[in-house]
């Protein structure tokens, strides 16, 4: 059945098109577009209570305030209340129509800032004109939420950036945020486009790893702006990109594996973030869906028009073992696909080096090492190997302690595989550098590894466009 807007179920006309627009205008619930895609609705259609200029029993509206009591007591907010099992809070529904979310990389560290910040609640934190000064203040601000006031007109253009070329970074930042406004939208019909826009999607990662794969790598380790659902499938297309470039698979059939790879979970999408940051044992409904959502997903896709075979039995086989213990069809070994193969390596991977409320992320190093130990029974072992060569023992993105005492970012791989190119964030003295983080060559004795920084691992305050040298400070 499908979802209705606001003004199908009021029939007050005033919709995009509508026949009362030329009387009475357009209603900024069906022409707004912040709030697209929320339960399911065209734009605003299905958070009408949020916006301001509504018409209701023959009369417009004046702001969330002015109507929010009228509004819960309305039939079609309570439709919205009993349709949605994941009904999203009108405080959250406010602050993502009045409020930007600034992230580390719309800052420079040591320059001028060009906005007004605000925490969540409103209150100024910074004014227009005032200079962050080091990493460590940023991330302290960034913890606490930054935000800069959108004026009703902007929408999403009016994001402060900075003047740069187009980095990996800003590419995969914004395939996520696609990624993310296509999410909301899935639904156990998808149509047609679907396929196409996935494609898309994934055609941008593979622009990114082009451009630069380490800086792509380092994504996986320093994107932490995004929800596990959209972060996490996004990180397996990287790695899997990454190995069937290796693998000398062509271009057009690593696109369908990144496709698999990005809707691997399209059949659990729901309970997805909860699950990743439950702490408790999952309950035996859970433990259905999780076991129905490669079958799930793989129906899913067919019904939107999917009929590759390396995207369809990438989803259907990617929770299978080699030992044959894996879900859902219990194949072994040979049986399993290489596509299926490649995105179970990247899945768990990536899984493992990812934090999760209730523990620390595991290193790169923990993580291959815990599937080496598997490798064989659950992983593909020809495929950890390649992808520890691929890596480096300190994989761009990571954080490390060097011989002199500093605490650096790794930015490129060398030669050998523990002696990457880093950029120092942290002084031996402790003290943040508050300017340009300085490279280091960790093939030399002074700049040599001496292991992982777990904590700072933690830091939001890295700006990945200023390490890896897409600003032009
Ligand atoms: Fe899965």
């Amino acid at each position: 059945m499908s979802k209705l807007n606001c003004w199908e179920f009021k029939k007050c006309g005033r919709e995009v098109g509508g026949s009362k627009t030329a009387e009475l205008g357009v209603c900024p619930t069906s022409s707004d577009n912040r709030l697209n895609g929320v339960h399911g609705g065209t734009n605003a259609g299905r958070a009408c209570w949020v916006m301001d200029s509504t018409l209701c029993d023959g009369k417009i509206q004046g702001g969330f305030k002015e109507k929010y009591k009228e509004c819960f007591n309305c039939e079609f907010y309570k439709l919205i209340v009993q349709e949605e099992a994941s009904y999203i809070q009108y405080e959250f529904l406010l602050k993502k129509l009045h409020h930007g979310k600034i992230n580390a990389a719309d800052i420079i560290i040591g320059q001028p800032i060009e906005w007004d910040c605000f925490d969540s609640n409103g209150i100024l934190l910074l004014q227009k004109g005032q200079i962050i000064e080091s990493m460590i203040q940023l991330s302290a601000l960034l913890d606490r939420g930054l935000f800069y006031h959108k004026k009703k007109d902007e929408g999403q253009s009016s994001r402060p950036a900075v003047a740069r070329i187009q980095s990996p970074f800003d590419l995969l930042n914004e395939m996520q945020n696609e990624l993310a406004a296509m999410f909301t939208t899935v639904t156990e019909s998808t149509g047609d486009n679907f396929r196409d826009t996935v494609l898309q999607l994934c055609g941008k990662i593979q622009q990114a790893c082009e451009q630069d794969a380490d800086a792509s790598i380092g994504n996986i380790f320093l994107n932490n702006e995004y929800e596990y659902t959209i972060r996490h499938p996004v990180n397996v297309a990287i790695i899997c990109e990454l190995i069937a470039q290796k693998l000398t698979w062509v271009k057009d059939e690593r696109l369908q594996l990144l496709a698999a790879a990005l809707t691997m979970n399209i059949g659990m999408l729901k309970i997805q973030e909860t699950l990743h940051h439950q702490k408790e044992k999952k309950t035996d409904e859970q433990a259905r869906l999780i076991h129905e959502h490669p079958e799930r997903g793989a129906k899913m896709l067919s019904q939107a028009g999917v009929s590759n075979k390396v995207w369809i039995e990438g989803v259907l086989y990617h929770h299978e073992a080699m030992d044959g213990s894996g879900y859902a069809a219990g194949l072994s070994a040979d049986m399993i696909p290489p596509c299926a193969r490649i995105i179970s390596f990247g899945d768990q991977y990536c899984a493992a080096v990812s934090s999760r409320s209730y523990r620390r992320s595991l290193t790169s190093q923990e993580s291959m090492r815990d599937i080496y130990l598997k490798a064989g029974q659950k992983t593909d072992k020809d495929i950890a190997n390649l992808c520890v060569r691929l890596l480096g023992v300190y994989p761009p993105g990571t954080f490390v302690k060097l011989a002199n005492g500093e605490i650096a970012v790794v930015t490129h791989r060398g030669e050998k595989a523990h002696a990457p190119i880093a950029r120092s964030v942290v002084r031996s003295n402790k003290k943040d550098i508050s300017m340009k983080p300085v490279q280091r060559d960790c093939s030399t004795e002074e700049y040599a590894i001496q292991g992982m920084a777990y904590e700072e691992q933690k830091m939001t305050g890295i700006n990945p466009n200023q390490l890896w040298g897409y600003l032009d400070t």
